[in-house]
């Protein structure tokens, strides 16, 4: 089916001028950026998003650094979008991501990662509404 999924390219990849290389990776794997913009969020905003990792150790420090630096929050469309970007990321540890995945060319830890993407259909549907309207999103 026809899926939209939220990408987060990461503070650790901003910095390092990887956003255009991440977001090729995705158009190359089929998916269509239909929004994206640049934001930086406080440590709170970013924990309203992660709060389902509220009760884990690394919640404060995924916090800190998701605010640490500007993010670029992304909507990606397609077939199969969600389960296609899993893929083009790779494993959550660049250790055991794939070669030639997002996270295995560029995440630098577990932590810093690189790219956040959602992992179902309604996380993405949340999280898409998170930071974006409905007339933002074009296809
Ligand atoms: P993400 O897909 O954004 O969703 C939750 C994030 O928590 C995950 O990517 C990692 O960046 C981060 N995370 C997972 N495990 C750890 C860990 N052990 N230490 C720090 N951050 C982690």
């Amino acid at each position: 089916a026809l899926e939209r999924t939220l990408s987060i390219i990461k503070p650790d990849a901003t910095r390092r001028n990887l956003t255009g290389k991440i977001a090729a990776k995705f158009e190359d794997a089929g998916l269509r950026i239909v929004a994206s913009k640049r934001i930086q969020m406080t440590p709170a905003q970013a924990g309203v998003f992660y709060e389902v990792h509220k009760e884990r150790p690394f919640y404060g420090e995924l916090c800190e650094f998701m605010a640490s630096g500007p993010v670029v929050v992304q909507v990606l469309e397609g077939e199969g979008a969600i389960a296609k970007n899993r893929e083009v990321m790779g494993a959550t540890n660049p250790k055991d991501a794939a070669p030639g995945t997002v996270r295995a060319d560029f995440a630098e830890s577990v932590g810093e990662n690189s790219v956040h993407g959602s992992d179902a259909a309604d996380t993405a549907a949340a999280e898409i509404a998170y930071f974006f309207s409905g007339l933002e999103l074009v296809g």
